[in-house]
């Protein structure tokens, strides 16, 4: 069964068509990133009119001459106006072929990418069906979640951000920094290079790390999501923990500034800031594989392109001896594929109805 998977939740104007969940016939995206660069983020109006402007083009790219059984799309969380594009391209297709129209939940989707192989390709991951119950964490720019999976299409959170996703805190930190939009990548890409270099050792390598909050919630905050703290994560006392860092320091920051930082003060900076995240992420991951019995831990979102995060949180689970189940890079951005994957591991419970659906900006996973 061949389904077109459309993603318009955030900057991406995604489309793709896949095979029976997980062989990836055509994969398109077209990604806004450099339209909202001069904002430092992602500007609604922006998405939703580049959105408008490119979902033909890209839609009618991804399904070539492919036969098409069902269209997906996603229908939240996300940004409203953007969302909106995708959902009335998809209910339009879907009508016109005379096929079903499948509502997805982008996060849960996030969730299906390490299943997607290329067409043609024979692949070893196993399929989803063999791994339940699963851990999942979906950590992308807009959600940093832990879930239980249960069986297919239930999803439970069981742990969370109580505040900034861990994109957001990377987005955040690296404007901040004056190092531009957006910040995950460019934050990577300088800590790799810095752990690489003998700078890093002769400041004392982990240990020598400037000491950044390791994101663990305020006493009672965590009343407020009805989680356990221990599976929860506090982003924004680590951005403010950040500014007063950079503000205490004395330094000026950008181009031709006044007292600038010495070589490779800002390198360990970026690297101690990300070490946080990663360390935050890895012991509540850690946590959660240590209290339940999972067969496999599945990483999803922009976010799990991370290098640092990828190596760390390999170990933990080698140490809870199940297997870590990654996307290949190019899946874990927002793409199509991973609609129309999860989609039909959906198709028998949802169907045709979905034609009522509106988008849901704020939906939750389960
Ligand atoms: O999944 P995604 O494309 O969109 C959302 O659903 O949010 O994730 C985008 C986020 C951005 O915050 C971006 O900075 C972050 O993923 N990101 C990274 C890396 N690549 C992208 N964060 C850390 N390290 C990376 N290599
Ligand atoms: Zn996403």
């Amino acid at each position: 069964m061949n389904i077109l998977g459309i993603e318009t939740s955030c900057d991406e104007t995604a489309a793709a068509v896949v095979k029976d969940g997980r062989e990836v016939l055509s994969n398109v995206v077209y990604t806004q990133i450099p339209l909202h660069q001069p904002y430092g983020g992602v500007v609604p109006e922006i998405a939703s009119r580049a959105h408008v402007e490119k979902i033909t083009e890209v839609v009618r790219t991804a399904m070539a001459d492919h036969r098409i059984d069902a269209v997906a799309v996603t229908y939240g969380p996300g940004l409203s106006p953007a969302l909106i594009v995708g959902l009335n391209a998809a209910k339009g297709l879907a009508l016109s072929m005379g096929v079903p129209l499948i509502a997805i939940n982008h996060i849960e989707a996030h969730l299906h990418t390490p299943f997607l192989y290329d067409a043609g390709e024979t692949t070893t991951v196993p399929d989803p069906a063999d791994l339940y119950p699963s851990l999942g964490l979906a950590i992308s720019g807009g959600h940093t979640n832990w879930f239980d999976i249960a069986a297919a299409g239930k999803y439970a959170t069981i742990g969370q951000t109580l505040d900034d996703a861990a994109g957001e805190a990377f987005d955040k930190a690296s404007k901040l920094l004056g190092l531009g939009y957006p910040g995950g990548p460019r934050v990577d890409k300088i800590a790799k290079a810095y752990i690489a270099s003998p700078e890093f050792a002769a400041e004392g390598g982990w240990k020598g790390l400037f000491p950044f909050p390791k994101g663990r919630p305020r006493d009672g905050v965590t009343a407020l999501a009805g989680l356990p703290a221990e599976l929860c994560v506090s982003f924004s006392g680590l951005k403010t923990a950040l500014l007063r860092f950079v503000q205490q320091s004395g330094y000026t920051l950008g181009e031709g500034g006044a007292n600038p930082p010495p070589k490779g003060w800002l390198e360990k900076v970026v690297t101690s800031y990300q070490e946080a995240i990663v360390q935050a992420v890895a012991d509540r991951s850690r946590t959660a594989l240590g209290r339940w019995k999972y067969k496999a831990f599945i990483l999803g979102g922009g976010v799990s392109l991370n290098s640092r995060l990828r190596t760390v949180l390999s170990k933990v689970a080698e140490d809870a001896g199940v297997p870590l189940l990654m996307a290949k890079p190019k899946y874990c951005g927002d793409n199509g594929a991973m609609i129309a994957g999860l989609a039909y591991t959906r198709y028998n419970i949802t169907g045709e109805e979905s034609f009522a659906i509106d988008v849901a900006p704020s939906l939750e996973v389960g």
